[in-house]
Formats: structure tokens, sequence, C-alpha cells
């Protein structure tokens, strides 16, 4: 490890671009970011944020790929260079709304496998991660460095490759006398802490569950809608109490963090067991969409209680929401109810210059920086990696 700190001396000012696909796997956000040097950290100012969603034959085959047993092999390579050229389309079709020169990009690419807990595997442990979208073919599409695969590095170090947006929630949020917990609600959810004046290593994060994912999937199977818009069905919806019990007495949501999660956990066949136990008590799917929401606001009311509200320093704290789901007028409003008893202050990281859209598209800029400039992305008490770590892969325009 060469510099493990975010001193600023040998940044230099760039503009770059972020771009991500999350686990919904509804399509790309590209972010053109300007980063300076800064007296603690680089300092980020948002230029201009797009989303693309994924054309209709992608997405399926990206969600076919994540939940296949057995995938062709020809297929998943096809699919690593059809998501470099599409995310190669989503920069240049930015940079023709907004030009500017862009010095760098910093590509998540998509997951289609995470399995951050080593298992058995032809004679040894193996952990592992693999997101698509080649980075080679996005460097020369567009004539610009790319950076990408950022969470293996992690990954090595014992970590879970995840989270990683917390740097930029330290670099951009951090408040002295205010304590700041991000909460992003995606596919999965995933939570950062940062107490009042803490330094980038005194933070934490962790995935809380799924957030979108049940919710979407149900949409999908009962509405054929690819989500809750604003929360409509689920407004229309009665919660089914066993079906919450149940499922938030599962091992995941007490163990303490670190720890990440994906599809492989909540993905279609967890949504369909969620499904199928709401069908037994109700046949109005509405009432399933409704339960799977009060779900994802319980799993934050329970890592609050847990994890959260007991490290916090007594001094007032906001609760700064970003991701889909805070368009999720009735998820919104059920974490509101899970908070109510802690007095802190809830509101969507709009109102602090990045659309709830946008951050997580933002982080991977901030990364990219970061590896530029040979310099950590990761916090290892938010993935639990033995050390800090210069992520990502460099590919050359
Ligand atoms: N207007 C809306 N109402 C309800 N949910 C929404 C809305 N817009 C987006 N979402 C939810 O947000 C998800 C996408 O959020 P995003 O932050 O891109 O997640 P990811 O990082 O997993 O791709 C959608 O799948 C959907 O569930
Ligand atoms: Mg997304």
């Amino acid at each position: 490890m060469k510099h493990a700190t975010l001193s600023p001396l040998p940044y230099k000012a760039m503009t770059v671009a972020g771009v991500m696909s999350g686990t919904s796997a509804d399509g790309m956000d590209v972010a053109l970011v300007r980063i300076t040097p800064g007296v603690e950290a680089p300092r980020l100012r948002l230029l201009a944020h797009f989303s693309t969603p994924y054309p209709a034959a992608i997405r399926k085959e990206v969600l076919s790929a994540m939940n296949a047993c057995a995938a062709s092999v020809a297929d998943l390579s096809r699919l690593h260079w059809r998501l470099g050229q599409l995310y190669a389309k989503a920069i240049l079709e930015a940079l023709q709304k907004y030009p500017t020169k862009l010095a760098l990009i910093g590509c998540h690419g998509q997951t289609i496998y995470h399995q951050a807990t080593p298992q058995r595997y032809c004679g040894a442990s193996v952990a592992c991660t693999w997101q698509l979208g080649e980075a080679a073919v996005i460097a020369a599409a567009t004539g610009v460095p790319v950076v990408s695969d950022f969470r293996p590095a992690d990954l090595t170090l014992g970590g879970q490759g995840a989270p990683l947006v917390p740097l930029l929630d330290w670099v951009y949020f951090r408040h002295v006398q205010r304590n700041r917990v991000l909460q992003n609600l995606g596919g999965i959810g995933n939570l950062t802490v940062i107490p009042a004046g803490a330094s980038a290593s005194q933070i934490f994060a962790f995935d809380t569950g799924p957030a979108n994912m049940v919710i979407d999937a149900i949409a999908e199977i009962c509405f054929q809608k690819r989500y809750d818009r604003n929360g409509a069905i689920a407004a229309r919806g009665r919660i089914l109490d066993p079906v919450l019990q149940e499922f938030l007495a599962l091992p995941y949501f007490s163990a303490p963090p670190p720890k990440s999660a994906g599809r492989e956990q909540f993905g279609r066949e967890f949504s369909q067991r969620f499904l199928a136990r709401c069908k037994k008590i109700s046949h109005r799917p509405e009432d399933a969409i409704a339960t799977a929401t009060a779900f994802t606001a319980r799993t934050l009311g329970i890592a609050w209680k847990q994890f959260v509200q007991p490290t916090l320093p007594a001094t007032p704290t906001d609760f700064i929401v970003a991701g889909g789901g805070a368009n999720n007028a009735i998820l919104m409003q059920a974490i509101a109810a899970e908070l109510a008893s802690f007095h802190v202050h809830i509101s969507t990281s709009d109102g602090f210059g990045l659309p709830a859209a946008a951050k997580e598209a933002v982080a991977f800029a901030l990364l990219a920086y970061q590896t530029w400039h040979q310099r950590p992305g990761n916090l290892p008490a938010a993935t639990g990696a033995s050390r800090l770590a210069i992520l990502g892969k460099i590919s050359h325009a």
C-alpha cells in the first residue's frame, strides 16, 4: 500500500465520468463530475447526470445471467462486450448533451455474480465477484482511460467487496457537528454511518438487505410492471404481518456488519417464496406489494436499532436517502415511521446537490479518481477488508 491517506498533495483537477448499473438491472447512470484537490479530501461538483434504461433485450439477458445456474460461456462473453458498447454509448450521449473535456471514466459494470463469503471450490476456499462491461471497449470508443473492476481488490483482502460508496459518503456528506447516515435504496439497501466529526477510518457501512428488489419482482410477476411507481400499488394494499414476522426472522438481519447482500440471497427465488407466503394469506397481489414495502422499511428499522443508534454520539442526526427507492412515497413514509422515535432529520440527497439517482455513479467517478492517483478507494470499516486498497484495473485508450 503506497498511501493510506486521502491527503491532497499529488491530486490534480479532473472531469471524470462515473457509470453505475446496480442490482436492479434497470439501466445505466452516467454522472459527469468535476473533482478538485481539497485540504482534507477531494472536492466534488456534479456537472450533469443522465439515466439510460437498458434495452429490454439486454435487461432480460442480464437478469437471466444473474439467475442462471448454468449460463452459456459464449453468451456471457458477448454480454460482457455488448455492455461495454452500451456504456460507451451512454457516456458519448452524455457528452453530447453536456460537452466537456473528459479525463477519466470509472465504470462499475453490471454485477452478475457476487459471493463475498468464501466457499469450498475445487479443493480450495474461494470468494469471488464478477462485473460485466468490457472496459477496453469503452476506452476505445471514447478515447478516455477507464477504471473498472473495483470490487476484486477488496475481496482478496478478506473484504465483502462492498459497499464501496462510503468513501463518497464521507467525502461529500461528513459534518463536524451532525451525525450523517446515508441510506441507499437500490435493488439492495446500503447504509453508511458517519458520526459527527468522524475521520474516514471511523465510519462504517453495510447492506441492510433488499430495498426495491422484492417489490420489483412482485410488481413484475403480479402486475407486469417494472416497479411500483411512487408506491401506488402498496398504497392500496394491506400489510400481511405473519409474512413480515417470518422473513424478518432470517439470520441476515440480525447478523452484525460487515455484511453484503445481492440477488444471490434476495433474488428471484427469495421473491417467489415471499410471494407464495403472501398468497397463502391473501389473494390480493397489492397486499404482497404492501408487505414487501413494509419489509424493506422494517429491515432498516431493525438495522437502525441494533447497529446504528447505539454507535451515534448524542448530537443531531441527518438520515439522507438516495437511490431509486427515494421516489417510492409509501416506502419513504414507512421508513419515517420506523425512525420516528429517534428524532432524526430525514431528507434525500437531492437537497445536498446530489440527485438521488446520481449518487452511486458519482461514487464511481471518485473511486476512479482515487485509483488514477494510486490512492485507496475502499474503507476497511465498511467492507471488512484487512487494509486499504487501490481498487480496479485501468484500460488505456
Ligand atoms: N418513481 C419511482 N417509484 C417507485 N420506485 C422507483 C421509482 N423510480 C425508481 N424506483 C425504484 O428504484 C429502482 C432503481 O433504483 P437504482 O437506485 O437505480 O437501483 P440499482 O442501483 O439497484 O440499479 C427501480 O428498480 C425501482 O424499484
Ligand atoms: Mg439502477
